[in-house]
């Protein structure tokens, strides 16, 4: 890997954040509906509504404490192989939290980017989620990423698509193709890497999130249902996280090391 691409790696020494460590983009699985609900013999459906008021939390909390950019998982590739019904909840708990909270959101100057595949999704969602983008499109405050309908995997799938079709039209050589070109055909192309991925809910796995752009992230596992998550809970894994020594495979900096 050439020094040029290894300074992309978000995060790294020369990137760090100048606020006292806050990560400047936290991730987060938010995981656990279906089980909060389900511990109160609730209906699935009232664990993702609280689920909403917990995002809603998130997006304050991150804005508080001075993170840049808070992705959130909010509808993998492989959740629509979930019950019809579920599904379908799922979508109009979208729906109705693009139509209530996008004006509260633009007010507070958080710009709205949307990551996954937006092809054959109802067309209506589509729109919402397009109309999201391009009313936030020049904020300058928090930077909330919602992946929907997305999927790691298929990410790198379309941008190696893409880097193939370049290749094939004599646009771009083989040799030419290092990390950089990577990250730049990813959904998240002009952001930086997540320093921090959290997940809730207990469950010690990636689910197809951010396989590309997680590779130098710190982890933090939370025992408590979406729902639950709270700004105590924000704060303890921010503080995880500044505990981490991030060495990116090279060696601690220490004084007479
Ligand atoms: C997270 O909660 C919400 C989505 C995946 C959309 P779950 O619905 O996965 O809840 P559990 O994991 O079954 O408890
Ligand atoms: C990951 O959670 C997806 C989201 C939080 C949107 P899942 O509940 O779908 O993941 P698995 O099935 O437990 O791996
Ligand atoms: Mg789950």
């Amino acid at each position: 890997m050439s020094p040029s691409s290894l300074s992309r790696l978000s995060g790294s020494p020369a990137e760090q954040p100048a606020d006292g460590g806050a990560p400047r983009h936290v991730a987060i699985i938010m995981d656990g509906n279906g089980r909060w609900a389900a511990a109160r013999g609730l209906p699935r459906l009232e664990g993702h509504r609280r689920g909403v008021e917990a995002l809603r939390r998130a997006v304050r909390s991150a804005y508080d404490l001075g993170v840049r950019y808070l992705t959130l998982y909010s509808f993998s590739s492989e959740n629509w192989t979930r019950p019809a019904e579920e599904v379908s909840d799922l979508l109009n708990l979208l729906r109705l939290f693009i139509r209530r909270d996008l004006t509260d959101l633009h007010r507070e100057n958080v710009r709205v980017r949307v990551i996954g595949e937006r092809e054959g999704l109802p067309r209506d969602i589509a729109k919402l989620l397009d109309d999201a983008e391009s009313l936030t499109r020049a904020n300058t405050g928090l930077n909330l990423v919602v992946a929907f309908n997305y999927g790691g995997r298929q990410e790198i799938v379309s941008a190696v698509r893409r880097i193939a079709t370049a290749v094939q039209e004599g646009r771009l050589d083989p040799a030419a193709i290092d990390v950089a070109s990577i990250s730049d055909h990813l959904d998240t192309a002009d952001m930086p890497d997540p320093d921090l991925v959290i997940r809730t809910s207990g469950e010690l796995r990636l689910s197809n999130f951010l396989l590309w752009q997680s590779a130098y992230a710190e982890f933090v596992f939370l025992p408590r249902f979406w729902p639950d998550f709270d700004r105590a809970d924000f704060e303890e894994a921010i503080a995880s996280f500044r505990s981490r020594q991030r060495r990116y495979g090279g060696r601690a900096a220490r004084a007479g090391a």
